[in-house]
């Protein structure tokens, strides 16, 4: 051994021993038990933790010392100088200390398991503490370190601790003394557990959960457990003493109130019982009284269960509309404080979610008291994801498959960490209604450690649902024991073959990859979701873009880092920004299409009237729905009222209303729109909840065609000139292009009208690269001939660039009224190498002067053929500055599907777009090429004119990031592609 990196014996860093041995998880630490709080007699047990009178908070500003490795570490470093501080909770990386790395499957040190890089960096805090013995014991209590903790008192070693996500407790009392103490924290970046905790997340380090010190009677509670059924069926067992139990109802009653003896379990069926669902979140309130203690729990009855293959709650088959969700804040990093969890889950019941996944790691033990007040099904998972093993296990081109994603699934030397991670999400999370399956972690593989890790789950808990989608393995560990098959990102025709070939019910722990401009497929999949009753539906991937906020612009607008932007060595881009919320949690549109999927009443026409389908499973719509109606005609109100109806729990129910009867009109359409009938924890009374817009009748007399009198098309050599009312044209005969616009005498083009082919490639347009090979945003233009005859001109043309064959040949008509108006035609065939057209369309460059438009179609929100469900047709007018969605990596957004007619509108002049058919309409100080160019918003220029872009065709945006690809019916159909547009300016 080299000598240089030796610690002397008998020091603070000779103790330091424990975090290369798998076999040495907690020394010094108290056995696993559930989260409690205790408090003193005559306290209300339910209150904030901060008030009871046993406990310390010892959050604050920390003495902190920080050493980039390890090795420098002095061998008495709990004696060295504190000159600087650092908050505890926190994030070392958020505090100028080392660096923040996201990288995703790749193990960010060598892969050596048990041993960790030589150069590990470390953290070492410091804390007073003034103690008054009192006959009490003192237990000082992490919930959270990342990655491992030696802890030292007045100097002596105390105790190490590992698992980032756990709460650990060391009974400190014997090396405190009367008076002052002092407790140093050595937290090292890496340890042997960094092997099981490979989550795909920005990588940072530190106390990042709430410490604080726990004062005890030496004879106490050591744990406690409870099961609650959806019968009434009550057990209660107390560990370490014995105590006094009473049980009050959600209505304040006294259900009992009864002795309980040390180790036996107390058995009562409560009558009438209120059941718990995430819809109708009843708690009662539990307080458990022993010599000098008392504590609080709320309890929620309910039965989660499969049950013919299906999950069920309550005994109903349910539908997780569920999401994931990491600790991940862009200011605070891991730390996630009351208020920070309350918003997000309060978010997410205005967003119609009713599940959570824990991912990939246990949450503090507020969050699932949080959960259980709030109502939701929790999935909560075991802190493990050795995803990095796929990489390690293969060579360079991945010939090995991703069988190898079980190495350390396999590997003997990690089965009792992998069972210790399982007893401590079990044990400590117990009693929460909310947790309905456990999950024994993710992306870590199948082999002999998972198999046990199931079985220790099984023998704690046989109350729950068990969960794991990571089967694949190298060997032949059998896998039977899961309650459910679990899958990330099929299709929806792959779930069918799924549960085809399986009797479990399929849940799908992930799909519909949120990052980006998405998510494109939410309704395809709830269609499949209520397709079969074994569909127990998923959870999107995921709640929050991860980010880490880098200051700001001279302009003062946040600047938001993603991977590669924190100067690591290895980075994953911005795969890191893939959830339904930006980092500061406003929402993105697929959040709002989410919402509108997820919606609990859906409405549809009927022969006679309308249907109106619940899909609540333990509430009666009517309870906390308000409905009002309102019928529109080109998006102008025509009528109004409100609706009374009952709807029980999964029923429908059909409704007449007269005013829909027999419509006329162009575009009338009937919108439904429910509301909070009362407010709640999470929301106003009057809260917009979701909608129904149905189209009730359609004109389909095209207006006639403009009268040609008055046009005139002069030719040149390499120019048309045509004038038509008060209109000048100028038609490019070597570009094949109209190059301007004069009304008046004033021009109204920037640049020559170009055919576009190309969109600014989203996160989820996976084949963005064959679009560059084709070269559909950088052309060069081929024109064949052009001639003018009558009011019309015709161009034939080809796009293409070198290399390859034009990737686009077709004809151009432009058709000139006497109004001033231009009908655009062009219709054409791509190439062979284009196999995925994002757009085919018209783009102007119009003077900046036409600052404002409105549509008449999909808004207000972005919409495309496969993300609307959030919008509705209407007419909107807006600011074209407000109209860019703004993506923290830019790219195609805004669009609008559906158009009917769109404007684009200066102080003089409104020049209006229709079109044969319904298009995509979209606004813009940006060009696509700006969007496709710059890695982060804050680097955006705009270009200086409007940039109006008329699609016939615009793909779907769908979540192919990481899912299936965008479905057949969201693309182009190609090689016939087709546009028709009239053009046609006036007077504002
Ligand atoms: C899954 C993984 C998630 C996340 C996602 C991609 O494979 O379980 O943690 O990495 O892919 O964003
Ligand atoms: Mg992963």
């Amino acid at each position: 051994m080299d000598m240089r990196l030796m610690a002397e014996k008998n020091t603070p860093r000779g103790e330091m021993i424990y975090h290369e041995n798998p076999s040495a998880l907690h020394i010094g630490t108290l056995p696993d038990h559930c989260a409690m709080t205790p408090f003193a007699p005559g306290q209300d047990p339910f209150g904030k933790r901060e008030n009871s009178a046993r406990i310390e908070m010892l959050c604050g500003r920390w003495g902190f010392r920080f050493y980039d490795s390890i090795i420098d570490l002095e061998d008495d470093f709990t004696g060295a100088d504190f000159t600087e501080t650092i908050p505890v909770p926190s994030c070392w990386q958020l505090f100028g200390y080392d660096i923040p790395q996201y990288t995703n499957v790749c193990y960010p040190i060598t892969y050596d398991p048990p041993y960790i890089p030589d150069d590990t960096p470390v953290g070492v805090y410091r804390k007073e503490y003034t103690y008054k013995p009192d006959g009490y014991r003192r237990i000082l209590t992490f919930e959270g370190v990342d990655s491992c903790l030696y802890l030292y008192v007045n100097g002596k070693f105390a105790g190490y601790t590992q698992v980032s996500h756990a709460f650990s407790e060391f009974d400190v009392t014997d090396f405190l003394h009367e008076g002052e103490n002092v407790f140093i924290c050595a937290v090292l970046k890496w340890c042997d557990g960094t092997y099981l905790e490979d989550q795909d997340k920005i990588r940072m380090s530190g106390i990042f959960r709430d410490v604080y010190m726990v004062s005890r009677p030496e004879r106490r509670a050591e744990d406690h457990r409870i099961t609650a059924d959806c019968e009434g069926n009550f057990t209660f067992t107390l560990k370490g003493t014995d105590g006094v139990i009473t049980l009050v109802s959600p209505g304040g009653e006294t259900v009992f109130s009864e002795k309980v003896k040390n180790g036996e379990t107390f058995k009562y069926t409560v009558s009438d019982v209120k059941q718990w669902s995430p819809e109708i979140p009843s708690l009662y309130k539990l307080t458990i009284e022993t010599d000098s203690e008392i504590f609080g729990e709320c309890v929620g009855f309910r039965t989660a269960e499969v049950k013919d293959g299906i999950v069920t709650f309550n005994g109903k088959p349910i539908k997780l509309r569920g999401v994931n969700r990491h600790d991940s804040y862009p200011d605070t990093g891991y730390c996630a404080s009351e208020e920070q969890i309350r918003t997000d889950l309060s978010m997410m019941k205005r967003h119609n979610i009713n599940a959570v996944r824990t991912s990939h790691y246990p949450n503090s033990p507020l969050f699932y008291r949080l959960c259980d007040e709030y109502g939701f099904y929790v999935i909560a998972e075991a802190d493990l994801e050795s995803h990095g093993c796929v990489e390690v296990y293969n060579d360079f081109k991945w010939t090995k498959g991703y069988g190898g994603i079980a190495l350390i699934a396999m590997d003997g030397q990690f089965k009792e960490a992998i069972a210790d991670r399982a007893r401590k999400l079990v044990i400590q999370h117990f009693n929460h209604p909310s947790i309905f399956m456990w999950s024994l972690g993710n992306e870590s593989g199948w082999g002999e450690n998972m198999l046990n890790e199931a079985k220790v789950i099984k023998s704690l808990d046989s109350t729950r649902i068990l969960h794991y989608e990571s089967t694949h393995h190298l060997d032949d560990t059998p896998n039977d024991i899961l309650d459910v098959v679990s899958r990330m990102y099929p299709s929806p025709a792959e779930m069918k073959d799924i549960i085809a070939e399986d009797k479990r019910p399929l849940v799908l722990c992930e799909y519909s990859h949120s990052m980006g401009n998405g998510n494109g497929d939410l309704e395809d999949y709830r269609n499949t979701f209520h397709s079969d009753p074994r569909f127990a539906g998923g959870c999107i991937w995921e709640w929050c873009d991860h980010s880490v906020i880098q200051g700001k612009t001279p302009d003062g607008k946040v600047k938001c880092g993603y991977g590669g932007d924190f100067g690591e060595r290895h980075n994953d881009g911005n795969f890191c920004m893939d959830g339904v919320v930006y980092p500061d949690r406003t929402p993105h549109t697929g959040l709002l299409e989410a919402k509108q999927v997820y919606r609990p009443v859906r409405v549809e026409r009927t022969e006679k009237g309308f249907r109106l389908t619940s899909f609540l499973v333990f509430e009666n719509a009517a309870n906390i729905l308000d409905c009002r109606y309102m019928i529109t005609e080109m998006g102008k109100k025509t009528a109004e009222g409100t609706v009374d109806f009952d709807l029980p729990p999964m029923e429908s129910r059909e409704i007449t209303l007269p005013e829909a009867e027999n419509p006329t009109g162009e575009s009338v359409y009937i919108t439904f729109i429910f509301t909070a009938k009362e407010k709640t924890s999470w929301c106003e009374k009057g809260y917009f909840i979701c909608r129904d817009q149905i189209k009730l009748h359609e004109n389909t007399e095209k207006a006639p065609e403009p009268s040609a009198e008055g046009v005139d098309i002069s030719a040149e050599k390499t120019r048309f000139i045509v004038t038509a009312g008060d209109m000048r044209y100028v038609i490019d005969r070597r570009k094949g292009c109209i190059s301007s616009m004069e009304k008046k005498g004033a021009e109204l083009l920037d640049r020559p009208v170009e055919l576009n082919f190309f969109r600014a490639p989203t996160d989820n347009d996976t084949m963005k690269e064959d679009w560059y090979r084709a070269h559909l945003n950088d052309y060069v233009t081929k024109v064949y001939s052009t001639c003018a005859e009558g009011n019309r001109v015709t161009i034939s043309h080809s796009f293409g660039w070198s290399i390859y064959q034009p990737f686009y040949r077709g004809e151009l008509v432009l058709r000139f009224y006497g109004d001033g108006s231009v009908r655009i035609t062009a219709d054409g065939e791509t190439g062979e190498k284009v196999a995925f057209l994002p757009r085919f369309g018209l783009r102007f460059f119009l003077k900046k002067s036409f600052d404002t438009a409105r549509y008449y179609g999909y808004g207000p929100y972005e919409s495309y053929c496969d993300k609307h469900h959030a919008s509705c047709v209407g007419d909107y007018t807006a600011k074209i500055s407000e109209m860019h969605e703004d993506y923290i990596r830019p790219q195609e957004n805004s669009s609008h599907f559906g158009c009917k007619f769109a404007e684009a509108i200066s102080p003089e002049t409104v020049i209006r777009f229709t079109s044969d058919r319904d298009f995509s309409f979209n606004a813009s100080e940006y060009t696509q090429e700006e969007l496709a160019k710059k890695r982060h918003n804050y680097e955006l220029e705009k270009c200086g004119s409007t940039v109006i872009c008329a699609d016939s065709g615009m793909a779907g945006v769908g979540s192919a990031s990481c899912g299936p690809q965008l479905d057949e019916k969201y693309r182009i159909p190609l090689p016939k592609v087709h546009l028709e547009f009239t053009v046609s300016p006036a007077n504002s």
